[in-house]
């Protein structure tokens, strides 16, 4: 039995209309072509498809058979070809990304891994800092959006994919990473290395050191990550950090961590977009790429 797609499709349709004619004209062919398809159909078969009993068309019993078989074969057609579609269209494009300064750490390596894989996808990366980039979700100017708190004020659609443990960093010959324990009170007099406002790192080490009920005497702002290392390596005061922009200097012992009760304080990294926004295939590709790769692209260390 060797039925052609053709063939099938044709009788799909006399047995949808129950009539020659009305098939044809759905079809846009002639009767006779569209009768002498089902006949060799019925000779592909070797049983009788259809009967005539009056005026009426019916399926017998292996025309009910095939009838069924041919509309699954359509269904996964089409299934398939939405999928080569959707396949294509993510093979090239444009993705527009924005992530949270802290999070480039490991976003460039995921990037370097997608556009590996998917060498014709151009990528406009924007870093910036979280008000920034509540801005462009109100805005709904970007495709996709890495961010460590998605704010509560918007309508979005959120998803934790990783942890961001952040610690506090010294220099290595401070005193104080003698301690085995320190309290978080105890370094009051401390000078902290702060991110600027609008930091999310900046938010949620406030907030820590506000339910602490302790009050930073002296800080020194910059809005780097990068600077805010340098100024604690070279002795400016401590500094509360994600451990993602740390972990080259603590592995090779250019900076120290403290150990503080209530730290690392634990965060999370999330891929976020406005709620009612339809994500492109690309935006969806990439969103499933990060949550898939992200062992083997990002050190969690
Ligand atoms: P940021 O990082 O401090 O670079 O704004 C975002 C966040 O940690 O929420």
């Amino acid at each position: 039995m060797k039925p052609t797609f053709h063939q099938l499709r044709i009788f799909r349709t006399v047995a949808e209309e129950t009539s020659y004619t009305k098939a044809a004209k759905r079809l846009h062919l002639s009767q006779p072509a569209v009768s002498m398809q089902v006949k060799q159909l019925e000779e592909a078969v070797g049983m009788p498809l259809l009967e005539q009993i009056g005026k009426k068309l019916f399926l017998t019993e292996a025309g009910e058979i095939l009838s069924a078989c041919a509309a699954d074969i359509a269904e996964r057609m089409q299934q398939t070809s939405e999928m080569i579609a959707q396949l294509q269209g993510v093979q090239r494009g444009n993705l527009k990304i924005s992530v949270a300064t802290t999070a480039s750490y490991f976003v460039i390596n995921i990037i370097k891994k997608f556009s590996e894989m998917y060498p014709q996808i151009n990528i406009n990366l924007d870093v910036t800092n979280r008000s920034s980039l509540i801005e462009q979700l109100a805005n709904n100017d970007r495709d996709i959006i890495i961010m460590g708190e998605p704010p509560q004020t918007l309508d979005l659609i959120a998803r934790p994919f990783m942890d961001n443990p952040l610690v506090m960093i010294t220099a290595i010959d401070n005193p104080l990473t003698k301690r085995k324990k320190l309290k978080i009170e105890e370094l009051r007099n401390q000078t902290f290395v702060i991110r600027e406002s609008g930091s999310g790192t900046r938010a949620a080490i406030e907030r820590v050191f506000e339910k602490a009920g302790v009050d930073i005497h002296s800080t020194i702002e910059m809005s780097s990550n990068e600077a805010i290392k340098q100024a604690v390596q070279a002795g400016l005061g401590l500094a509360i950090v994600s451990r993602h922009t740390v972990k080259l200097e603590l592995d090779t012992g250019n900076l120290a961590t403290l150990n503080v009760s209530n730290f690392p304080i634990m965060r999370k990294w999330y891929l976020v977009h406005p709620a009612g926004k339809t994500l492109s295939p690309l935006a969806k590709l990439f969103e499933s790429f990060v949550t898939e790769y992200k062992n083997e692209v990002f050190d969690e260390h």
